[in-house]
């Protein structure tokens, strides 16, 4: 069976990850058609739009997408491409990995951010020179959608149950629907739960990560908060996540362009790697995703390693070594 992958290398680095994904994917037997697409700022120079209509159509009907990153237009492209596949849920695991250099080395959790709402959801209004405003938007359908996805990945992946991360204690309407719906699906399930607030979720996983291992947030609390456990764990050129809906799912590495390095062949390719195992796994290949996964554990603990992992090893010595593993 061949698998249509959309292909979205996207500005700066992902421009240099993305293909490093690919190699390791090129390496598997597993039968891939890659088909390659624009977006992000450069087509916007070229032709006025960041994110072209075939790229959009590709992403919605490809078997999954594998995209790198983009620039100033990352808002514009991304939000759409999340869309064109249908994701309401971003995947972010935040993993410590042996021999890393990591703030919290006991750090293992994985974030499952609503993705398709909260304060994301584009009503945003200048009303006048003064005044802006936001509209926050939390559905109980998305919500429930949400927590079902969360009750089988527990399920499936044998955890013990999940944390709510939410500020209900303020926003009573919109988290306070996002963490009632959650509770109750998980409580339908059998699913155990806790409760944090988001801002003490924030002191408590610095101080002692080991105490959540699932996390089920909303939009905008899963994104600040996934970036700050990959502050714990050694950097954003570490962490991948997938948005997954009910057919498709698109996989990207959580970090940008990264323009301070673009262009210069030292970018980490671990994240965009580690999401291509991700895409691995999501299309059922269980084993083949599990021998990127060790291929880069193993790389990493050993080397050869990128600059912003203290190395000197350039992306294409890193994915070199990651394929002699596989
Ligand atoms: P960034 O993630 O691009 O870079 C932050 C820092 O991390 C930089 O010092 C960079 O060199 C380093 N870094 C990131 N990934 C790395 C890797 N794989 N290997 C080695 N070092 C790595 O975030 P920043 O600087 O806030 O944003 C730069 C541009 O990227 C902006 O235009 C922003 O809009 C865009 N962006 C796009 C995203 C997307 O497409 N999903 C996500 C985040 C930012
Ligand atoms: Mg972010």
């Amino acid at each position: 069976m061949t698998h249509e992958i959309a292909v979205i290398p996207g500005d700066g680095i992902g421009q240099e990850v993305t293909p490093a994904a690919i190699e390791v994917l090129e390496a598997l037997d597993i039968d891939f058609e890659f088909v390659e697409a624009d977006a992000g700022d450069a087509v916007k120079a070229e032709t006025g739009e960041a994110l072209p209509e075939e790229t959009y159509e590709l992403a919605a009907s490809a078997d999954a997408t594998l995209f790198g990153a983009a620039g100033e237009t990352a808002a514009d492209v991304i939000l759409p491409l999340r869309d064109a596949v249908g994701s309401f849920v971003n995947i972010r695991p935040a993993k410590a990995y042996p021999g890393i250099d990591a703030v919290r080395p006991e750090t293992d959790l994985v974030f499952l951010r609503e993705n398709t709402e909260g304060v994301y959801s584009g009503h945003e209004d200048r009303l006048t020179n003064d005044v802006s405003t936001l509209t926050r938007v939390v559905t109980e359908s998305a919500s429930r959608e949400l927590a079902e996805f969360a009750c089988d990945y527990v399920d499936t992946d044998d955890h013990d149950g999940f944390t709510i991360v939410h500020k209900a204690n303020v926003m009573r309407e919109t988290d306070g629907l996002f963490r009632d719906t959650v509770a109750e699906v998980a409580d339908e399930h059998g699913v155990e739960t806790d409760e944090v607030l988001m801002d003490a979720f924030a002191t408590h996983v610095c101080l002692d990560p080991e105490q959540f291992d699932v996390v089920v947030c909303p939009n905008l609390a899963g994104d600040v908060l996934s970036d700050l456990a990959a502050g714990l764990v050694g950097g954003l050129g570490l962490l991948p996540s997938a948005n997954v809906g009910t057919e498709r799912a698109l996989f990207e590495p959580v970090h940008g362009t990264a323009p301070d390095i673009a262009g210069e062949g030292v970018a980490n390719p671990a994240a965009a790697i580690i999401s291509a195992a991700m895409l691995v796994e999501y299309l059922g290949y269980d084993e083949e995703a599990d021998a990127i996964n060790e291929a880069v554990e193993a790389t990493l603990e050993e080397g050869p390693r990128t600059p912003d992992l203290g190395g000197d090893a350039s992306t294409e010595d890193v994915t070199e070594a990651v394929i002699d593993r596989l």
